[in-house]
């Protein structure tokens, strides 16, 4: 479903990507790890094709996608679904309208099936009775879900997660964890999510890549990576900083 070959990425002299290979079959859930800064949201969104690689091809359903135009891209985003890591809903608007926004917008639907569609995924995420709340009055962890709502109101083919419980407490987000796993079981969906938690990625990924160095360092499933005897596996699997690396003696 997802190829990605000798994928490199650098903004000015800063080289982020330096050479990723990976792949991720239709249905599997996959999860990519990393330090904060080591290019995992820049993966995401050359995976979408928001920005070009300098070298390399990521390939979706077959398809390469580096050199297709901007209309061309456009049909291949419907096939994803995306779930940011700030949530990004809109303050004014209510829980339904969030959800269903684009959808109105593209008015295919009627108002009727649009509603349904927004009752549907309000239903798969397990938050009833809050489509006329504003976001402001939900919790972060509500937010996430109404993020994923409306993700899957496109029925996507493919689901990218940034960072999905980053800032929330242990509890709720063993909650979006288990709601990403009953998701993609439920409705067979590849997903893919990028994070730094190394618990939501054994949870979420029956796959897991490490992405260091401008490289998929290592990948396998959380026990691989657990009992890897690697020092910079070892030591990012188990939360350790290492003593020669400056950005940590402060
Ligand atoms: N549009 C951009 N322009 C310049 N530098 C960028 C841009 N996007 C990302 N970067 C740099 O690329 C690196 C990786 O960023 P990012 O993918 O956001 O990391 P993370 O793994 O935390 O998601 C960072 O050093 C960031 O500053
Ligand atoms: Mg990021």
């Amino acid at each position: 479903m997802i190829v990605i070959e000798g994928l490199h990425k650098s903004f000015d002299s800063h080289s982020v990507l330096k050479g990723v290979e990976f792949h991720i079959d239709r249905g599997d859930s996959a999860a990519i790890i990393g330090r904060s800064g080591c290019g995992k949201s820049v993966l995401l969104k050359l995976i979408i094709g928001l920005i070009r690689p300098d070298r390399g091809e990521v390939r979706i359903g077959g398809k390469i996608i580096n050199d297709l135009s901007e209309r061309e891209l456009m049909t291949i985003r419907r096939k994803f679904g995306m779930v940011f890591q700030g949530a990004a809903l809109f303050d004014s608007l209510t829980v339904a309208e969030n959800i269903g926004f684009v959808l109105s917008r593209e008015k295919t639907l009627t108002p009727g099936a649009i509603s349904r569609k927004v009752d549907q995924a309000l239903e798969m995420v397990e938050l009833h009775g809050t489509r006329d709340k504003k976001p402001a009055e939900l919790s972060g962890g509500m937010r996430k879900r109404v993020g994923l709502a409306r993700a899957l109101v496109y029925e996507p083919e493919i689901i990218l997660y940034d960072e999905p419980t980053t800032g929330l407490d242990p509890v709720v987000a063993d909650s979006i964890d288990k709601l990403i796993q009953k998701v993609s079981r439920q409705l067979e969906i590849t997903s893919v999510a990028v994070t730094h938690d190394m618990r939501t990625a054994g949870r979420v990924g029956q796959k897991i890549l490490m992405l260091h160095n401008g490289i998929i360092y290592i990948q396998g499933d959380a026990d691989k990576l657990f009992k890897s005897t690697d020092p910079v596996v070892h030591r990012f699997v188990n939360g350790i900083s290492d003593p020669k690396d400056a950005t940590f003696k402060n």
